[in-house]
């Protein structure tokens, strides 16, 4: 099974990802957590992207496609993978097109999670994540459920991301908006689109995705 999911910053396309993991045991290909990774460990693309992720931009379509069509050819990929996050421009999706297509692989579905913005702030502004398993959180629509332990781990560290700011989460939106929204028509009119509410907690949300697959 090979799925995308579309959706603006804190739609819950990591959320819904996860479970989807979980339920296929597939793999979890988010391109911001890979970022988020080359960052921390100092690489060069770790280097060229921590102040374009700071700046609420996006990283150069070349990078990003080279990322994904290396990661896609590892063998945790060979039943299927679920993109979070790529692709999120039009050169993005044809050349995701062209790779899955090299390879002999169909894309099964897009999701695209709607949610308003006013509530996308507020995801974002109370979201953090255990720093040892990364398994995410929300202050209020999400706490572990013993308060400063991870459900998955039992760790206890935590963290909150740095572009998740008032004033940076104002630039993705806007980025999302001018971007990464007109490549919804691409899939759209080949019958790959399916659309989720994703107003609803978050395993209803989850429940509307399993349904559509
Ligand atoms: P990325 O990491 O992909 O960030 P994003 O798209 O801005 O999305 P988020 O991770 O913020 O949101 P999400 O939809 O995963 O929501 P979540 O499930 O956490 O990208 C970061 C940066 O990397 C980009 O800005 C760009 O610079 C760069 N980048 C990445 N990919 C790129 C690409 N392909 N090309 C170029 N540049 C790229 O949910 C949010 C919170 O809400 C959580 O706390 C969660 O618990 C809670 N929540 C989730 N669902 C619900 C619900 N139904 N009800 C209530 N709360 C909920
Ligand atoms: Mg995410």
């Amino acid at each position: 099974m090979n799925l995308i999911l579309l959706g603006p910053p804190g739609a819950g396309k990591g959320t819904q990802a996860q479970r989807l993991m979980a339920h296929y045991g597939i793999p979890q290909l988010s391109t911001g957590e890979m970022l988020r990774a080359a960052v921390a460990e100092g690489s060069d693309l770790g280097k060229q992207a921590k102040s374009i992720m700071e700046a609420g931009d996006l990283v150069p379509d070349g990078l990003m496609i080279q990322l994904i069509s290396q990661r896609i050819g590892r063998e945790d990929c060979a039943n299927g993978f679920i993109l979070d996050g790529f692709p999120r421009t039009t050169a993005q999706a044809e050349a995701l097109d062209a790779m899955l297509a090299e390879r002999e692989l169909q894309l099964d579905k897009v999701i695209a999670i709607s949610v308003d913005e006013e509530a996308l702030i507020e995801r974002i502004s109370g979201r953090f994540s255990c720093t040892d398993c990364g398994t995410g959180y929300h202050d209020s629509f999400k706490p572990p459920a013993v308060e400063g332990v991870c459900d998955e781990c039992g760790g206890k560290n935590f963290e909150r991301r740095k572009d998740d700011n008032r004033e940076t989460v104002q630039a993705r939106l806007q980025t999302y908006h001018q971007q990464t929204a007109p490549i919804i028509p691409y899939y759209d009119a080949d019958g790959r689109l399916a659309r989720v509410d994703g107003m609803a907690e978050i395993r209803a949300v989850g429940d509307a995705v399993l349904a559509l697959l």
